[in-house]
């Protein structure tokens, strides 16, 4: 038996006070988003290969909201439920980084 996942997607949802300049993920709904990855992780039989974690800050305020997806070290940057779903079902799924929404 082996144990262990292919990958790891860090979602930050870290929140700060509203007004904080540094801005937060989590005033995007990022636990929401989540929570609707992996639903889609679930449906569509991936949730033994990938895990959906939560972060905290992931020290790329200014870009947010981020994900990261390991091993690879992938960075995204995604905002609506269309862009989880791509990132999942072409990323994770199909192996093709969504390069539209890839963080410089
Ligand atoms: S709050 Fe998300 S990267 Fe800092």
């Amino acid at each position: 038996m082996s144990i262990g996942y292919e990958y790891h997607i860090f979602v930050c949802e870290n929140l700060r006070e509203p007004g904080d300049k540094r801005g937060s993920c989590g005033s995007h709904a990022t636990t929401e988003l989540r929570g609707y990855m992996k639903d889609l992780l679930r449906e569509h039989g991936l949730k033994a290969r990938c895990r959906a974690n939560k972060a905290g800050c992931l020290n790329y305020c200014k870009l947010g909201p981020v994900l990261v997806i390991y091993p690879e070290n992938t960075w995204y940057h995604f905002e609506t439920q269309a862009d989880i779903e791509e990132i999942v079902l072409s990323h994770i799924r199909d192996g093709i980084p969504v390069e539209r929404l890839l963080l410089p």
